[in-house]
């Protein structure tokens, strides 16, 4: 039996449309070029994110979801969550680690997905139910979480909201804490927890490893935003004149995904007679991925309003998954 999947959908309308087209416009007429990491996911690119969290260099999913599996039974039975809210859970593949054992408790009464990827909760959301008949009911949410985290259904009781993968770090810092303060303000009972993955700071040589795989995944993912540029703005650029390039940036303490024009290319704008050049060399800023230190992102989320904060990471500290409660 197949339990209740109601989705509620914010980014089809007209105005997100074109609100994502002003987005899309400003970013490459800024003097260094820029295109929001939500556009790598666009289409095909939830299925080149899923082949980047296979390959044997991505070690974020690979040591995240191990530390799911050893912990996320004692996690659920921890808070005891009567609700799962999963911020940018994609097609919801490690949802399960919490989902199972809250079912297991006895406790579980709804999942609540949010991503800006229809498509991948929509199969998410099946496999889950195939996965967990005692699963009664998905409330799943498509919208962007720098906008629409107002659309999450009220509380029905004692909340865990997992943020998993790191994607907190691609938020950057004042993105970061205005997001943290808002998932805050979802959290009004003092049993509720925020569950959060953080890529930890490595040796450089394993992060730029991790984005620039051999097989040139990653690079097919950061290629893929510039198909969101051409849908929306009905433009044609050939993405064949950029290069995926991804370099640790050590002041920031973060690695970010560009695309290098390799000639100039140039086109212009929908109803306007202005053309967007970028030359040869010129890049598309398309993603930073920060790396924490354990104390200094507990101090981000004290500042959020999270008083209690505890660790969970690998022998080698390469990740961690955070547990803060208001
Ligand atoms: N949590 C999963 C997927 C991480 S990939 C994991 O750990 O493997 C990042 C996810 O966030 C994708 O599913 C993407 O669609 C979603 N996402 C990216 N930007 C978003 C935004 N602005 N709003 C909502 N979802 C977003
Ligand atoms: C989803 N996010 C945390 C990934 C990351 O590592 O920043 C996206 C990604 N970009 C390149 N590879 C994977």
């Amino acid at each position: 039996m197949t339990g209740l999947l109601n989705v509620t959908v914010h980014t089809s309308a007209e105005e997100e449309r074109v609100s994502a087209v002003a987005e899309i416009i400003r970013g490459l007429t800024a003097d260094q070029k820029t295109l929001s990491p939500k556009f790598l996911y666009h289409e095909e690119g939830s299925g080149l994110f899923d082949e980047i969290t296979r390959l044997e260099e991505y070690y974020p999913t690979r040591i995240e979801r191990s530390l799911l599996d050893g912990f996320g039974a004692e996690i659920v039975r921890e808070v005891r969550p009567h609700e799962i809210v999963e911020l940018g859970p994609g097609n919801s593949a490690k949802s399960g680690t919490l989902i199972g054992p809250a079912l297991e408790a006895g406790v579980l009464k709804r999942y609540i997905p949010f991503d800006i990827s229809e498509s991948a909760v929509r199969e998410g959301a099946q496999a889950l139910f195939d996965a967990y008949p005692g699963l009664a009911e998905i409330a799943a949410v498509v919208g962007d979480f720098e906008r629409h985290l107002s659309a999450i259904p009220q509380p029905q009781g004692t909340r865990l909201i997992a943020f998993l993968g790191s994607t907190i770090g691609n938020l950057h810092p004042e993105e970061r804490s205005r997001f943290l303060r808002e998932v805050r303000a979802l959290m009004p009972r003092s049993e509720d927890a925020l569950l959060l993955g953080a890529d930890l700071i490595k040796d450089t040589r394993v992060i730029e490893a991790a984005y620039n795989d051999a097989r040139g995944v990653t690079a097919l993912f950061n290629l893929n935003s510039l198909k969101a540029v051409n849908e929306l703005l009905d433009v044609d650029i050939d993405t064949s004149l950029f290069r995926h390039c991804a370099v640790f940036d050590d002041e920031h303490s973060r690695i970010e995904m560009h695309l290098e024009a390799t000639a100039d290319v140039a086109f212009t704008l929908p109803g306007s007679r202005d053309t967007v050049r970028v030359r040869a060399g010129e890049t598309i800023w398309t993603e930073s991925s920060y790396k924490f230190t354990k104390d200094g992102f507990a101090e981000t989320l004290h500042d959020a309003g999270f008083g209690n904060v505890r660790w969970i990471t690998d022998p080698e500290d390469m990740f961690g998954l955070v547990l803060a409660r208001p």
